[in-house]
């Protein structure tokens, strides 16, 4: 280790700058030596922890789980790397194939991450008017959204404190209210309702694209709206002649219940973001799905319709075994993420009583509810901190939003395990 004289009087790592952290205010954090399934081994003490967020919500089939893990192990004797402008690999081929059959989007644009991924559609939407001989500026996205934290992408996200460093960098954003909704909730006819007209007066105005995670926020609350509002969002966007792009980042492969949130809606987006489950979170890795009516718009002799973007790491082999070998395990198994919900829907009982906690929301894969305690609701509400470190302590992982609690597991979690964080967070809750 080289010596940092700049110490801090902390446990934290004298090397490491960690990602989203406040290293005065924070725990360090925690040495894990390995993982298997669902949970985490930490080295000191030496104990068990449950992963309750899939390690923020990449591990889809599981820690270090075996078929992936041999998939890209065999992949890595073959061909571990290679330009992927100038040369085509079989693993590419095979992944390219089955997810434009899935998605029925026919081209694939690789690259590393969520906010890549992302960046890479609004690029492609923002170019393809132009290609079409047409300027538009305007971008549509909803409140509460959160798209990434590269330039473009932060810029499509909600703004707060997060971003404001920067906001003077970031290109304006139309803003549509989001229809949260959970069960129980009477009202969200009226919001939906008031949603659907800003967006309709705002596609007035010629629209580059609307940006939306069908179904649910992540980062945003773990906020969910029903499919029947995704779907008319896309008429309305088709009806007015724009693109829908479907961040589809965290709630893709199974998470919400079908293969992709935005099916449930029974659309089309015209454009789809996709990473984190996608290899299973083996490795990094983010595709842009594109339709070949769009793609057909940089076909050309002219090299200012090409779309001059890429990474070092495009469509790396070893990722793109992982998320082969990962999409076998879906298609072989889908009763994972199928059932899922039936489980929330009975394990939530032994929570839903308390007085304080509020708009239950189950989707898929996914429970969170809100706690109505503190003075602040999101992530600056402290009480979500509280019981992250609680929680450790009695051998589950979350990382609350705030005050919304949450469990978002791997698949492969078991039913005595997703038990035991919902008696975990029951016994934490009823110390408060
Ligand atoms: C919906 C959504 N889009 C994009 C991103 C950004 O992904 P990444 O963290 O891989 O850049 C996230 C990350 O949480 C996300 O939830």
């Amino acid at each position: 280790m080289i010596h940092n004289s700049n110490s801090f009087n902390n446990d934290w790592h004298p090397n490491i700058w960690p990602p989203f952290t406040q290293i005065q205010t924070n725990k360090a954090q925690i040495e894990v030596s390995h993982g298997k399934d669902a949970s985490l081994f930490t080295v000191n003490p030496e104990k068990e922890l449950i992963d309750g967020i899939s390690s923020w919500w990449v591990t889809l089939h599981g820690h270090s789980n075996e078929f992936i893990a041999n998939a890209i192990s065999n992949q890595a004797k073959t061909l571990e790397q290679v330009i992927f402008a100038d040369f085509l690999h079989p693993q590419a081929k095979k992944l390219a194939e089955r997810l434009s059959k899935l998605t029925k989007l026919e081209r694939l644009f690789f690259s590393d991450n969520g906010s890549t991924a992302v960046e890479v559609a609004l690029k492609i939407a923002y170019q393809w008017w132009q290609n079409n001989g047409e300027r538009r500026n305007q971008i549509i996205a909803f409140d509460g959204a959160y798209h990434g934290d590269t330039f473009g992408a932060m810029a499509l996200g909600e703004r707060n404190i997060f971003n404001e460093s920067f906001e003077k960098l970031m290109f304006p954003v139309k803003r549509v209210p989001w229809p949260s909704t959970w069960i129980g909730d009477e009202d969200v006819e009226r919001k939906e309702e008031a949603s659907i007209q800003k967006l309709c007066e705002l596609l007035k105005h010629p629209t580059v694209a609307v940006i939306a995670e069908p179904i649910l926020q992540g980062a945003g609350g773990m906020n969910m709206v029903r499919p029947k509002f995704i779907k008319k969002v896309s008429e309305l966007v088709s009806n007015h002649n724009s693109l829908l792009i479907a961040d589809e980042v965290m709630t893709g492969f199974g998470r919400t219940g079908s293969l992709f949130a935005y099916q449930q809606a029974n659309i089309q987006p015209d454009l789809i973001a996709i990473s984190k489950g996608l290899t299973s979170g083996f490795l990094p890795m983010g595709i842009t799905l594109s339709k070949e009516k769009i793609f057909k718009s940089f076909v050309s002799d002219s090299p200012e319709k090409t779309f001059w973007h890429g990474h070092s790491f495009t469509a790396n082999p070893l990722g793109c075994a992982a998320a082969n070998a990962s999409l076998d395990l879906l298609e072989n198994e889908p009763n994972k993420y199928l059932k899922f919900e039936e489980k929330h829907l009975f394990l939530i009982k032994k929570l839903n009583h308390l007085p304080f906690v509020k708009k239950v929301r189950i989707c898929g894969t996914i429970v969170a509810f809100d706690l109505e305690i503190g003075t602040n609701s999101g992530y600056l509400n402290t009480i979500g901190k509280k019981i992250k470190s609680i929680a450790i302590e009695k051998g589950l992982f979350i990382r609350p939003l705030g005050n919304v609690i949450y469990l978002l597991p791997p698949l492969c979690i078991t039913d005595n395990q997703l038990e035991l964080c919902y008696e975990i967070i029951n016994d934490i809750l009823l110390t408060l």
